[in-house]
């Protein structure tokens, strides 16, 4: 009997570890830290997509030095980024 409560309690850990694998840190929570300074006089929003995506690549590339942080992101996930510093779907992005 003790085995097997053992086993259903390792089951359990590994379902719940999964289904933690299986979600993807959510962008806004990458993000959250990016409006301590990009609020205010330092805010992106209104800058056209392209231009804040250019700074991002530049950045991540190192060619522009900037605080660290940008790196957490994937190569594919910086369009969505620059439409969101830009203000574009700020409100339609629930990630
Ligand atoms: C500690 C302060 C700080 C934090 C946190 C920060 N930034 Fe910045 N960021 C700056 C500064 C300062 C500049 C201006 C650098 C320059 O002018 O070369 C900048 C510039 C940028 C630019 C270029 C803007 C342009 O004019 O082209 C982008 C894009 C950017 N940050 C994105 C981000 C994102 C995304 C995050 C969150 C992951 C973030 N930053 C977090 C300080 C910060």
């Amino acid at each position: 009997m003790m085995i097997l409560k053992y086993a259903v309690a390792v089951l359990a850990l590994c379902f719940v570890a999964l289904s933690f694998a299986e979600e993807p840190v959510p962008l806004s929570k990458k993000m959250a830290s990016c409006g301590k300074c990009h609020m205010g006089k330092m805010a992106l929003t209104g800058k056209p997509v392209e231009e804040i995506l250019a700074g991002l690549v530049r950045i991540r590339e190192g060619k522009r030095p900037h605080p660290p942080g940008l790196q957490a992101f994937e190569a594919e996930q910086l369009p969505e980024v620059a439409a969101i510093l830009s203000g574009v779907n700020a409100d339609e992005s629930p990630r």
